[in-house]
């Protein structure tokens, strides 16, 4: 154990099979599957050479494993999150961290004894345009943010996606629709570099592209304490799609897309010109600033990395799971805006939220396709693409 750490993963579906392959192709130094789980037993056997679970409990009393990585569908990720945690395990659970903030908040309660590492799956924060738009944001160098506009329409899905696993687009299975199962990075990353804001109002569309009961076209408007206003837009349903992040800020304008940014930078402040100029049709001088970045960063296999040197070494998390509340949050609070057509302040009441999502699911009447087909992961598609 002192310079390895034993991982099981559990969920061997696109998410799972893709972190076992890496781990065995030793992609994370100190860290050895010696276990898989799933019950789905064809794909259990798949992997020799590692311990065969189709059953969590005995992975988990097992002794074959110091540490799990959580894959399966996201209601599992509280359970499992908290089964595994009360096993004295360390836990790497993927995104969602859970489906609603009350799970969210059981999940972290149970993460009692802070010698265990408890690590969320947010791979992009590893990319280092985010990171850059991070250092920028927090020493200062953009002034203050005054509105920020986030479209994120590259997530095009198709029939044969949703139909590819009877959990998929249900209330009951997945809790959610294209804010939980493709927006909780950009989610991630909103609240990482831009905080919580203090209202939403949105519209959420269920079903309006696919023949599904969630919600998969989301427009959603926020306000934050400061004046400083929001907007963010995803869907599964147009294509082609956009990443275009935009922030206007009192240093001028910064565009990330493309896996470019461009900041147009203002000389002076905004505000600062407006108020000192003379001129009625003036604007400060400005210039572009070229922002040389490189790659998008070591993502799923840095966030192993990181998860495994936090074990081995007492190395800080650069995603401790117990952040993953604040993505979870805005995307209840932007889907229970559009369910009511009324917005919504945050906090979030996590119980009403948890009664208004059990309804739904009480309420069902659709009737889900399922087909077999083989759905790649398509990872690159969650990054800032060229
Ligand atoms: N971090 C990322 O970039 C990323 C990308 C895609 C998906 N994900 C997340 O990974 C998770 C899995 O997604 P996927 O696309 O691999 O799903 P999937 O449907 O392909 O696979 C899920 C697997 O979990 C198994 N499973 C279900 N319940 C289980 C249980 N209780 N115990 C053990 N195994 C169980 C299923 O048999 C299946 O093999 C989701 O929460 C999803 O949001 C993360």
């Amino acid at each position: 154990m002192e310079n390895e750490v034993r991982l099981g993963i559990i969920g061997l579906g696109n998410m799972g099979q893709f972190y076992a392959r890496a781990i065995l192709d030793g992609e994370v130094p100190g860290l050895k599957l010696t276990a898989v789980c799933d019950m789905d037993k064809d794909r259990v056997s798949a992997f020799e050479g590692v311990e065969p679970f189709t059953d969590t409990d005995e992975l988990l009393k097992s002794g074959v494993v110091d540490a799990v990585h959580i894959a399966t569908p996201h209601y599992f990720h509280t359970t499992l999150g908290i089964a595994a945690l009360e096993a004295g395990l360390h836990v790497l659970v993927d995104k969602p961290v859970s489906v609603h903030k009350a799970d969210c908040e059981r999940l972290n309660a149970a993460h009692t004894n802070k010698d265990l590492v408890f690590c969320g799956m947010f791979n992009q924060r590893t990319d280092p345009h985010y990171l850059k738009l991070k250092s920028l944001i927090d020493n200062g160098e953009l002034g203050e943010i005054r509105r920020i506009q986030w479209t994120v329409t590259d997530w095009f899905r198709t029939e044969a996606y949703y139909g590819s696993g009877a959990w998929r687009a249900t209330w009951k299975g997945e809790g959610g629709g294209v804010l939980l199962n493709q927006c909780p990075h950009q989610l991630d990353l909103w609240q990482w570099l831009f905080g919580m804001p203090a209202e939403i109002y949105s519209q959420c569309d269920l079903g309006r592209f696919h023949d599904i009961e969630v919600e998969d076209a989301v427009t959603a408007l926020m306000r934050y304490d400061n004046g400083t206003t929001g907007v963010f837009i995803s869907t599964t349903g147009e294509s082609p799609g956009v990443n275009r992040l935009e922030i206007a800020c009192e240093r001028g304008l910064v565009l990330l897309e493309d896996n470019e940014i461009r900041w147009t930078r203002n000389e002076v402040e905004s505000s600062v010109f407006s108020q000192e100029s003379d001129q009625g049709f003036a604007k400060p001088d400005s210039w572009n600033v070229e922002i040389p970045v490189d790659g998008n960063g070591e993502q799923h296999m840095g966030v192993f990395k990181n998860f495994t040197q936090a074990i081995l070494k007492g190395e800080d998390l650069f995603c401790p799971a117990e952040d993953g509340i604040h993505s979870v949050e805005l995307a209840n609070a932007i889907l229970y805006s559009g369910l009511k057509h009324e917005p919504i302040k945050l906090p979030l009441d996590s119980a009403e939220y948890e009664a208004c999502l059990n309804k739904l699911i009480e309420e069902s009447t659709h009737v889900k396709k399922v087909v077999e087909t083989k759905v790649e992961t398509n990872m690159s598609a969650s990054f800032q693409k060229k």
